[in-house]
């Protein structure tokens, strides 16, 4: 039997917990540090900071923890892997140098420069009169991106050039990223239909997801600033089986050998952030770990079992990886007003929903002196639902949403749209 640590606090760390428990090889799951809404399925929640490494180490040692799985790329950028390895401890997830595919945009792209992976051509700058410069000659629309790690927020697409310019202003000048921003990717726009792919990695085996397509603009019509993501279905059926297996071949395969072969091996979930462009798939981003909130609408099909999928790849043996083939799992974030900039803290968050097909993964949540949960964080908790088509899907969330009081909250009302 497992006994299987997980590190985050989100929706998506929610959704993987819930996902090992379904396995009947899985004694226990704890998550450090978790959220309070986490507790309602059983989840044990462990209050040691995802920084403190020592103290998880020995946690892991004294619970005799089969194996930890890392959801966020802080941890791992912070070199969380390298450190469990280091003491004999299993780990899942990119040592601290392969998780720089995340932890630097640049990285991300001369990889894909040497391996001839399709992806948006770029320049990198730390210089703001020099960017500017840059700017002015290609004109826009223009995509500005903070080099390193912003939460989903780093990235402006800019349609004008004054708008790209007072993005670079405020990563290079005004400090808006701290050092994440004191370098800027200036990337030619992409046209096309957007999708996640995640794959279970290892060194150079890799194992595809079902793909997500994710909404990260805030408001409805993809209006408004880029959040983290604030809703998501899987599959995406307008993106056909082709368009897939084109980026497997041309992507994710020479990314994972390549690394392999530049001596930093990837092990985990690679998320590859793709658009679907006349010229083929190409890349606009890489993670180093499950995202948020394709997670939570992509486990719920895969029909294996997750815990034995990382057990067997941490022991290098075959997993067995299999997805439900009908209907489409659908998910809607519920956000405190104000996200993704200073938002509403402390409003009463809804623990019973009336229809029992929607499940909810809680991620900004505590709890308050009378045992309610209550919102603290800027994405507070996503709705999810399977149905038999996006519609049927999306009318199960809103009706559920339309019955429960949201005083302070937002959602998008239109999740899915672009499978219609
Ligand atoms: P990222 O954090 O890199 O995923 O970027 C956030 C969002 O900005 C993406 O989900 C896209 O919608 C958009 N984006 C990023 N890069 C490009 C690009 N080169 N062309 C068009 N849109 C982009
Ligand atoms: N949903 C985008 C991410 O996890 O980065």
């Amino acid at each position: 039997m497992f006994k299987i640590l997980v590190i985050g606090f989100g929706g998506r760390e929610h959704a993987i917990a819930k996902k090992f428990l379904e396995s009947e090889k899985v004694e226990k799951v704890y998550v450090a540090k978790g959220n309070a809404g986490m507790k309602r399925d059983g989840i044990i929640l462990v209050d040691i900071a995802e920084d403190d490494h020592a103290s998880l180490i020995q946690f892991a040692k004294e619970k005799q923890i089969s194996w930890t799985f890392v959801g966020p790329e802080v941890p791992l950028l912070n070199g969380i892997v390298d450190d469990f390895t280091a003491v004999g401890l299993k780990i899942f997830g990119p040592t601290k140098a392969a998780a720089m595919i995340e932890g630097s945009k640049n990285f991300a792209k001369e990889i894909m420069d040497k391996y001839d992976v399709p992806t948006a051509s770029y320049k990198t700058f730390s210089d703001f009169s020099k960017a500017k410069a840059y700017v002015e000659i290609k004109g826009a629309p223009i995509v500005i991106k903070a080099d390193g790690l912003a939460a989903g927020k780093g990235v402006v697409v800019a349609f004008t050039v004054e708008e790209a310019i007072l993005a670079l202003s405020n990563m290079l000048e005004g400090n808006q990223f701290g050092e994440s921003g004191s370098c800027v990717v200036v990337e030619e726009f992409l046209e096309g239909e957007e999708f996640s792919l995640l794959s279970f990695v290892k060194g150079e085996k890799i194992y595809p997801m079902v793909i997500a397509q994710d909404h990260k603009r805030a408001y409805d019509n993809d209006k408004g600033p880029n959040t983290g993501g604030m809703g998501t279905y899987s599959p995406v059926l307008q993106i056909s089986q082709k368009i897939v297996d084109e980026a497997l071949e041309k992507i994710i395969k020479p990314v994972a050998s390549g690394m392999g072969k530049d001596g930093t091996p990837f092990t985990g979930i690679l998320y590859a952030g793709l658009i679907a462009t006349k010229e083929g798939p190409k890349v606009i981003e890489f993670n180093a770990r499950f995202g948020d909130p394709e997670t939570q609408v992509v486990l719920p099909r895969l029909t294996s079992d997750l815990a034995q999928i990382i057990d067997d790849l941490l022991y290098d043996k075959e997993p067995v990886v299999t997805w439900h083939k009908d209907g489409v799992t659908l998910g809607v974030v519920v956000a405190a007003e104000g996200y993704p900039r200073e938002y509403k803290k402390g409003m009463l968050v809804p623990a019973e929903f009336k229809n029992s097909e929607v499940t909810p993964y809680y991620a900004g949540v505590a709890c308050n002196e009378n045992g309610e949960l209550i919102a603290n964080g800027g994405r507070v908790f996503l709705l999810c639902a399977t149905a038999d088509n996006v519609k049927t899907a999306q009318k199960k969330i809103y009706d559920e949403l339309d019955q429960q009081t949201l005083d302070g909250f937002f959602y998008r009302k239109d999740i899915g749209y672009k499978a219609d």
